[in-house]
């Protein structure tokens, strides 16, 4: 049985044929990155003409990969929430009209679930039950996740993702887009000691997060106090590089102490994390540590597993055993509004 996936909600154009063990024959992404990076963000309008363009040829390709035609598939994943409304439907029209074309079931998939799926799919192995963190540019969630399909918010961002704080502040830095793999590098010579920006929440009961202060926080260091100045970036040097190096680990320290105190507070030992910031060294590394000292096995994919792809719609196989389809009248959905749950120990 082969599955093809469609992703394409934000700014990556993207095609998977996997099978129902699940396992990945093709993971094509075509991303658009040098289209936005003259705008220092992702533009709605853009995004959606580029996937109209891209798709096709995508798909085409990730068929010629697998070593497999059309008529193989056996069903249509598409993830349909959250993203760009937009950028979504071309993903959710193609989708449709493809599973109508072959007459095979058409699965819809949560793009943020998928995040952690990614972690399963990797793994080769169930992980579920797991607290399941999503770090990426729209999301930073914390989940419990006791089975593949079902996903209870135990916190999240009340105002910036972290991805969309580290593109922020790339850009105060003046260190382009995306921000992310910009300050990871730009961090690497500096102190991450050299600044004590606040951590949000840190010593809270909450598992909620909070980056919009941070993000302020490293603003007024670079332009002062007088909010009439126009901001210019700090030239190349120590100072730039102790800034990024001191917000990166402000981030670091809240998503690592509030994911130690889901595992706690859930009573499990297991942790999948997804979403673009994962693919942090620094990050990923003091998850390692936290996750030694919880006695925790750590679950993160591979880069190309971590950022926006459409292999981890290979939760539409779980979907699938289940016969949850989904009707030809999906609609693109940009927000998610998760169940959030009082806490209960596994
Ligand atoms: O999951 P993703 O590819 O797309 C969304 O669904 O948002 O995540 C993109 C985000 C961006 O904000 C990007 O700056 C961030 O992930 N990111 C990183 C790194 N690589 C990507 N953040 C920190 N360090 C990185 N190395
Ligand atoms: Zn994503």
């Amino acid at each position: 049985m082969y599955f093809l996936a469609i992703e394409t909600s934000c700014d990556e154009t993207a095609a998977a044929v996997f099978t129902e063990e699940p396992a990945i024959l093709a993971n094509v992404i075509a991303s658009q990155t040098d289209l936005h990076a003259r705008f220092g963000g992702v533009v709605p309008e853009v995004a959606a003409r580029a996937h109209l363009q891209r798709l096709l040829p995508v798909i085409d390709e990730a068929l010629r990969q697998a070593g497999i035609g059309l008529r193989d598939i056996g069903a249509v994943a598409v993830h349909n929430t959250p993203g760009l409304v937009g950028a979504l439907l071309v993903g959710v029209s193609a989708a449709k009209m493809l599973a109508l074309a072959l007459e095979v079931p058409l699965i819809d998939v949560n793009h943020i679930e998928a995040h952690v799926y990614a972690a399963r799919l990797a793994a080769g192995r169930d992980i579920f039950p797991c607290v399941g963190l999503v770090v990426s540019g729209g999301h930073t969630s914390l989940f419990h996740c006791p089975n593949p399909l079902q996903f209870d918010l135990l916190g999240a961002t009340l105002d910036d993702a972290a991805g969309e704080a580290f593109d922020k502040v790339a850009s105060i830095l003046g260190l382009g887009f995306p921000g992310g793999p910009a300050i990871e590098r730009e961090a690497a010579t500096g102190n991450p000691q050299a600044f004590h920006f606040p951590r949000a929440f840190l010593k809270d009961e909450r598992l909620d997060f909070s980056f919009s202060g941070l993000k302020t926080a490293v603003l007024y260091t670079v332009r002062g106090q007088d909010a009439t100045r126009p901001v210019s970036p700090p030239p190349p040097g120590p100072w730039r590089a102790d800034l990024a190096a001191s917000f990166q680990q402000a981030v670091i320290d809240v998503l690592v102490e509030k994911s130690r105190q889901a595992l706690r507070r859930t009573g499990l030992h297991r942790l999948a994390v997804g979403g673009g910031v994962a693919a942090n060294r620094p990050f990923r590394q003091a998850l390692e540590r936290m996750a030694q000292e919880e006695q925790a096995e750590l679950f993160i994919p591979p880069m190309k597993l971590c950022t926006d792809n459409a292999a981890m719609a290979a939760m539409a196989v779980e979907k699938w055993r289940l016969r949850h389809e989904a009707p030809l009248d999906l609609d693109a959905v940009a927000t998610y509004r998760p169940r959030r749950q009082p806490i209960a120990q596994s």
